[in-house]
């Protein structure tokens, strides 16, 4: 992401990243014939974030013929090392490397999370109460940053709808507010001001109840590694990831538009909506290509990520222009 307070210089466009990881993999091989082990753990150094999260059991795969839910994409996915080595996640840090080996030993324990506000049955749920509402299922979304990069990601969760149903949403209820942990002992970057925490995120109610909307809790049959949001995160694959609000810890429903971080901090540049849209430039750049991780040059972007299909009903008679 690009936020004002930061300066282009601070963030790492996805083509220089890759180009370096590239330099940095020939450099390990011709290193390998004199020194290799040094060398290799100097540019690799233990608790590097190695994704060793354990493997969630019964992740219901649903493999239907053809998928008109867009539940499973069926792109090339994006590799395990990609998915958890290029990460925004700015509580641990603004450079999307670094958060992997920072986030290595992020504590989950004991953790809660809040479902209040305009519902019948406000409840505070431990982990496992949330981990066992609905069976886990397997969904292979296509992923879009704003920054102009996507991957495919194979996601362990289920509906958040399936939630919703369990507080019982009041008739007021218009939109879902969505916060993560505020807790600076355990993401150091929230004792800098790089963002006003906690990170904050918002879907007006029908958005949260479409099945495509996942609570997810895993990918790659394995519990959510630490870099991608564990314990437990949002993920609408139709939106710009930023949507994606990572370790939640608060949900609460809610009669008016929540605040949202990217917007109240660059409210030109980030909407509310923020649905994938070619057609719509960030005032900084266009938005009608992207770089698929993993892959070379770049692929044109598709209105709502590809998933028009699904849900392009819920924006019907909208301006996107005006509500980008
Ligand atoms: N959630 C929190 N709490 N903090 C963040 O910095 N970054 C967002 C989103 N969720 C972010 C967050 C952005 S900009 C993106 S693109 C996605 O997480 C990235 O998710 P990934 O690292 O799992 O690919």
């Amino acid at each position: 992401m690009l936020a004002k307070k930061l300066s282009a210089s601070e963030v790492t466009d996805p083509a220089l990243y890759f180009n370096r990881r590239n330099f940095i993999r020939a450099g390990i091989l011709a290193a390998s014939a004199v020194a290799t082990g040094a060398v290799y753990r100097r540019l690799n150094p233990a608790g590097g974030g190695e994704v060793n999260t354990p493997l969630i059991q019964g992740v219901t795969v649903p493999a239907p013929a053809t998928d008109p839910s867009g539940f499973r994409a069926a792109d090339r996915q994006t590799s395990l090392q990609d998915i958890t080595h290029y990460n925004n996640f700015y509580e641990f840090s603004t450079d999307k490397a670094s958060v992997a080996p920072l986030a290595a030993n992020f504590n989950t324990t004991g953790w809660r999370v809040s479902v209040e506000g305009l519902v019948k049955m406000p409840r505070v749920f431990e982990l496992d109460d949330l981990l066992k509402l609905s069976p886990p299922e397997e969904r292979i979304y296509r992923m879009r940053c704003v920054e102009g990069w996507s991957m495919v990601i194979p996601w362990v969760g289920y509906s958040l709808s399936k939630l919703l149903d369990a507080v019982e949403p009041l008739e007021e209820a218009k939109y879902v507010a969505f916060e993560t942990l505020l807790d600076p002992k355990r993401m150091p970057e929230q004792s800098a001001g790089v963002l006003q925490w906690p990170y904050v995120e918002g879907l007006r109610l029908d958005e949260a109840r479409h099945p495509l909307t996942l609570l997810a809790t895993g990918l790659y049959g394995r519990a959510l590694p630490p870099q991608d949001g564990a314990p437990i995160r949002l993920v609408v694959p139709w939106k710009y990831g930023f949507k994606g609000i990572k370790s939640i810890v608060k949900i609460s429903l809610v009669a008016s538009q929540p605040r949202t971080t990217w917007n109240s901090e660059a409210p030109r540049e980030y909407g509310f909506y923020a649905n994938v849209n070619p057609h719509v430039d960030h005032p900084r750049w266009s938005q009608a290509t992207e770089q698929r991780i993993g892959e070379f040059g770049r692929r044109p972007t598709l209105m709502f990520n590809g998933y028009e299909e699904q849900v392009g009903h819920l924006y019907a008679g909208m301006d996107l222009r005006t509500n980008f």
